[in-house]
């Protein structure tokens, strides 16, 4: 019996001669020197390591450019996006108030492209790509509204929409880098049998090559996008029923046949017209 009560005591005071020996003066089994050096170590080698981090990534940050993205393996295709920025257009061409979301934004999206702001842009060359090596500020190649004609909101504020004519604004998504090669020009078409008369502005939906290449929000900020606006000339028997147009930019290396990606050079929108 009472070797069995002796043996508990024993593996108490064993216990707390591991957390704190008083003869050895080891604390958690090892001494206090022990223990300094550990915490020395540790302290050293998590330096290390800090200081190897921080190395790297200055050195990283060093090699890097503000203005252009350093590395870019191939350039990407852009996509098409139509402004009214809706893909299932209803509208009513006797009810303004119905149409008016529609003007109001193509207003509100030309605004930068303003006659009076686009003149203190570059006039540029047209059939060229504007390349800019030099200066870190690029310069901005023109494109004034009042070369979208009748689908400017100039002449017709309404852009068409109280006639039952609309316009349809598309634009190419900026690509950093992006030249395309040919002669873009986007070309509409109404998915149905009999064709879809559509007017072009700019003059054959064409995309001229002096907006390209783009060259990023940072050294590039007041670059505006080339336009292409397409007037649909819906005719009576083209009321009230849903029309299904599909653009896509042809004539260059662009891509607009992608099967993943429904947006790639292309793009389809529904619209229905009412009296
Ligand atoms: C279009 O608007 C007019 C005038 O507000 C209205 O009388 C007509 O019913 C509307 N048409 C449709 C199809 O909603
Ligand atoms: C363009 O801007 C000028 C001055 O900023 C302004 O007077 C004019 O009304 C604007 N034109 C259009 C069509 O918005
Ligand atoms: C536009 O696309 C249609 C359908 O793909 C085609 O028949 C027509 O020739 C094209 N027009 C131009 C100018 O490329």
């Amino acid at each position: 019996m009472s070797n069995k009560e002796e043996k508990p005591e024993g593996k108490e005071s064993s216990w707390k001669d591991f957390i704190y020996n008083p003869r050895t003066g080891e604390f958690l089994g090892r001494t206090a020197s022990s223990w300094a050096l550990i915490f020395l170590f540790y302290l050293v080698f998590y330096g290390f390591l800090a200081g190897m981090f921080s190395l790297t990534m200055w050195v990283m940050l060093q090699t890097l450019d503000d203005y252009t993205p350093k590395y870019r393996d191939r350039v990407a295709n852009p996509g098409l996006m139509i402004r009214p920025k809706n893909l299932d257009m209803v509208v009513n061409r006797s009810n303004s108030q119905q149409y008016s979301k529609y003007v109001q934004e193509l207003e509100d999206f030309l605004l930068d492209y303003n006659d009076t702001l686009q003149e203190q842009n570059v006039q540029c060359k047209e059939g060229d790509y504007f390349d800019q090596d030099g200066p870190e500020e690029k310069q901005v190649c023109q494109f004034k509204r009042s070369q979208l004609r009748q689908c400017s909101g100039l002449a017709d504020t309404n852009f068409g929409y109280s006639e039952g004519q609309p316009c349809v604004l598309i634009k190419l998504n900026r690509v950093i880098g992006l030249k395309p090669q040919g002669q873009p020009y986007v070309n509409c078409t109404a998915k149905r049998e009999i064709p879809l008369q559509m007017l072009y502005f700019p003059t054959e939906g064409r995309i001229d090559k002096m907006y390209f290449p783009y060259y990023g929000k940072k050294s590039h900020a007041k670059y505006v996008q080339p336009l292409v606006a397409v007037k649909l000339q819906l005719t009576e028997q083209d009321y009230n029923t849903q029309l299904t147009i599909e653009c896509k930019v042809e004539g260059s290396n662009l891509r607009n046949n992608d099967e993943r990606d429904k947006f790639l050079g292309r793009i389809t929108f529904r619209i229905t017209v009412t009296k």
